[in-house]
């Protein structure tokens, strides 16, 4: 009998955040990923900074190699990500320009990356982040050098480079209350109406095992009431939301993430099938989870442990489709 995998027991694509250093230099990790998910995400490799380091140089080394071993292991690519706020090279965030070269250093890296990755990578989060907490557009330098309509563009770009990709606008906090939520399903929803080539909306849920169940399920649910697809492209559940350094894993506390997770999964399967793109964690384990040092604390947000082990988060993923 075959061992129960993720991959194997969703009934939608499973994906995990892949740190290159790690697949390239531990084999523990490699095999996990090889033997657990069905998709991958760059968690790094193929943002702006990492790829296109000076204004004339591009670097795809750390993505050619995770697109390399996703093909060698039959797994799909979902890009991460063609704009963001964050993870620019100094060249950009120094750039001076008309308004005119902005746009052009906007559509040459949109259309440089998609070209480079066309039929390699099956969809992009085009967009990252551009709405901000309170519901207003986010004031990035994408904002302040091109305007609000840079987003429209942005997805035209990648359609015109690769017209087969699935595009995605990618952001967090749709769980966090209507505010933020709202903007971001009027933005798509504008977005579609005006004949924008978007296919999807990335829910990343950074979320924490204190989230309500309500907003869980309002996320998800309202989300899919655009009729796009929805990928819920980050998912990490923080059990340490209130950064208390003494704080150690418990397994009460691995019982209610089990929970969580269960009931992500239960009502992201409750969605119409056509519009399920999957669920991807971001990492693998607790050692490689982001949380930990951006937040300087103790936590555990995975389904695996820094044992490479399953958690009980593991199984409450599984339980969310029985
Ligand atoms: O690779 C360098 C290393 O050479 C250097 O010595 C070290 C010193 O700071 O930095 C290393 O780069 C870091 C990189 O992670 C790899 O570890 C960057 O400083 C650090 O900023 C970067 O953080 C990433 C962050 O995005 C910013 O790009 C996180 O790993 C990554 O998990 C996080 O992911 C984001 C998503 O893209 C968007 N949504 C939120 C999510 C979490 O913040």
């Amino acid at each position: 009998i075959a061992e129960t995998t993720l991959q194997a027991t969703l009934p939608f694509p499973m994906g995990a955040a892949v740190n290159v250093s790690l697949l390239k230099s531990n084999s523990n990790y490699r095999n996990l990923v090889v033997k657990e998910f069905n998709s991958i995400t760059a968690e790094n490799a193929m943002k702006f900074a990492s790829v296109h380091p000076s204004k004339d140089v591009y670097n795809f080394a750390d993505a050619d190699y995770l697109v390399d071993f996703a093909k060698a292991n039959g797994k799909r690519v979902h890009g991460h990500t063609l704009n963001w706020y964050k993870s620019l090279p100094d060249w950009v965030t120094n750039f001076q320009g008309t308004t005119a070269d902005w746009e052009n250093l906007l559509k040459t890296h949109i259309q440089a990356v998609v070209s480079y990755f066309k039929g390699k990578v099956v969809s992009w989060d085009v967009v990252n982040e551009a709405i901000d907490e309170d519901g207003t557009m986010r004031n990035s330098i994408w904002l302040q050098k091109l305007g609000a309509d840079y987003i429209g563009r942005a997805f035209q770009y990648a359609h015109e480079a690769d017209p087969d990709a699935l595009l995605f606008y990618n952001d967090y906090g749709h769980e966090f209350g209507p505010t933020k939520r709202i903007a971001i399903l009027n933005l798509v929803t504008s977005l579609k109406n005006k004949g924008i080539p978007i296919d999807g909306i990335g829910l990343q849920m950074h979320t924490r095992v204190t989230q309500s169940d309500a907003n869980l399920a309002s996320a998800i649910n309202l989300a899919a009431a655009t009729g796009l697809k929805i990928h819920i492209s980050e998912l990490d559940i923080a059990l340490n939301p209130d950064n208390n350094q003494a704080l150690t894993y418990t397994s009460a506390l691995g019982e209610q993430q089990a929970v969580k997770y269960k009931f992500i999964v239960k009502t992201y399967n409750a969605i119409p099938k056509s519009q399920q793109f999957g669920i991807t964690t971001w990492n693998v384990t607790d050692a490689d989870s982001w949380i930990p040092s951006n937040y300087n604390r103790p936590d555990w947000p995975l389904p695996f442990d820094a044992q490479y082990q399953r958690k009980a988060a593991y199984q409450g993923i599984l339980d969310g489709v029985k």
